[in-house]
């Protein structure tokens, strides 16, 4: 997905104009936005209608076509994937991950969202990309980490060596992925239950380099927005005591096992609470599309070849869309509630069909389990919330946000 960076400024600006004109509206240098609710999720539709990928680039050189891969049969063997994985058994083990990683920080003063980021990129990889060496495992984290620090403008060095490192750690992380799609396909190694393992199957027919490819679509989906969404449910958490509590009251009644078996059931105060974190920072910010064919989105003609704008975060904080859009408040998803969502094209923090997040699920559950971790098993500690303030880079990220995390 493409992600642009962009200031509070040109956020505020781009709510101003979305509101004026009826949000579908042209940017100054050409690029549709398209923050109608309605019209979001139609551009989105007929966008990826019949999408195929991209022909290998082998064949291109050589002038000839590729074996014609949809997009839907990826996403297919991602979803059958995924609901082996969606069991109280692997919520269980993700868990500890998470676990593992706040316990090498006990105590510490940290930088809340970059803990926020290790807990949640370390504790999910397993679910894209398992079995790896620590060596491996150590590589893929660094090039993931590296390309969040540039996305939150957090630059760890600068100048043309840095940028030969950031490449050279780039490559060594495809070499990786690609060493694990052969070995598992040769029987070098064994087969994990994760969403590499069905791109096994795949590669007759999509050819390494798209293979590769396509792991690295989930590798780069796992490393920008769980990370971000968990520094915000942690900024809010640490901004509204009282739900803070609330969350308290409702997870010390519920044992890990519970949790595990059915997160939404056995915590829906926890649940409303993630649910309004996503409404009022959704990550990433903007999505900017190329568009494959011609069409009309309201009385606007799209030309093939132009560039869209979508957001989650316009159409969640659009006032004709959400009553006191910019007001924190979880109770607005209980049923009937007047202030709730009016259909379903409102509230749509994982995106459209049909390239809608495939995550959705594992994604709200890790952030319902910080939650649970946050409230039973450790305290969060942030000596000034006052100073923490929320900057739009390719996703909310709030600034001056430290604090420590001790047991309870
Ligand atoms: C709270 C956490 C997450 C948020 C807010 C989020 C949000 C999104 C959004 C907005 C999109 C773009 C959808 C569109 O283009 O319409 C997306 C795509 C995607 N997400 Fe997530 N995501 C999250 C977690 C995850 C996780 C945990 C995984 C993997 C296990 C994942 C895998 C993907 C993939 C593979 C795509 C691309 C789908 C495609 O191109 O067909 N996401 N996500």
């Amino acid at each position: 997905m493409t992600t642009p960076h962009h200031g509070e400024d040109f956020l505020h600006d781009l709510r101003l104009r979305s509101a004026a004109e009826g949000g579908v509206f042209w940017l100054d240098d050409g690029q549709l936005a398209v923050f109608e609710p309605a019209a979001a999720r139609l551009v989105s539709r007929t966008n990826w209608d019949g999408l195929v990928m991209s022909d290998r680039l082998v064949d291109m050189i050589r002038r000839r076509r590729s074996t014609t891969v949809p997009w839907s049969r990826v996403r297919a063997a991602w979803l059958t994937q995924l609901h082996t994985l969606s069991t109280g058994e692997h919520t269980a083990a993700m868990i500890t991950r998470m676990e593992q990683v706040v316990d090498t920080r006990l105590g510490d003063d940290v930088d809340l969202v970059l803990l926020a980021q290790d807990i949640a990129v370390r504790s999910v990889l397993p679910v894209a990309l398992s079995g790896l060496t620590v060596r491996e495992s150590a590589l893929i984290t660094r090039d993931l980490e590296q390309k969040l620090l540039r996305l939150i403008d957090r630059h760890p060095g600068r100048g043309p060596l840095h940028h030969v490192r950031f490449a050279a750690v780039q490559v060594r992380a495809g070499l990786v992925v690609r060493r694990v799609l052969r070995d598992r396909a040769s029987g070098r190694r064994v087969r994990e239950p994760d969403l590499t393992d069905p791109i096994v199957d795949l590669l007759p027919e999509l050819g390494m380099d798209r293979a590769l490819d396509v792991v690295t679509a989930v590798l780069t989906a796992i490393g920008g927005p769980p990370g971000s969404a968990a520094a915000s449910v942690l900024y809010e958490f640490a901004r509204n005591p009282r739900w803070a509590q609330r969350l308290t009251r409702e997870l010390r009644g519920v044992d890990r096992a519970e949790f595990c078996a059915a997160p939404a059931r056995a915590a829906p105060v926890t649940h409303r609470f993630v649910k309004e974190v996503l409404r009022m920072w959704s990550p990433p910010l903007l999505l900017v599309r190329n568009a494959r064919v011609s069409s009309d989105v309201g009385t606007t003609r799209l030309e093939k070849g132009q560039r869209y704008l979508v957001s989650p975060h316009m159409i969640h904080r659009d006032h004709r869309v959400w009553q006191r859009a910019d007001t924190f408040d979880p109770d607005r998803f209980l049923p009937g509630a007047p202030h709730g969502p009016a259909d379903r094209t409102c509230y749509v923090p994982f995106g459209w069909a049909p390239k809608r997040c495939i995550g959705a699920d594992i994604g709200t559950v890790q952030l319902m389990a910080l939650c649970h971790l946050m409230c039973t098993r450790y305290r969060l500690t942030v000596p000034d919330t006052d100073a923490v303030t929320m900057a739009c880079r390719f996703a909310p990220v709030p600034q001056h946000f430290r604090g420590h995390i001790a047991r309870r």
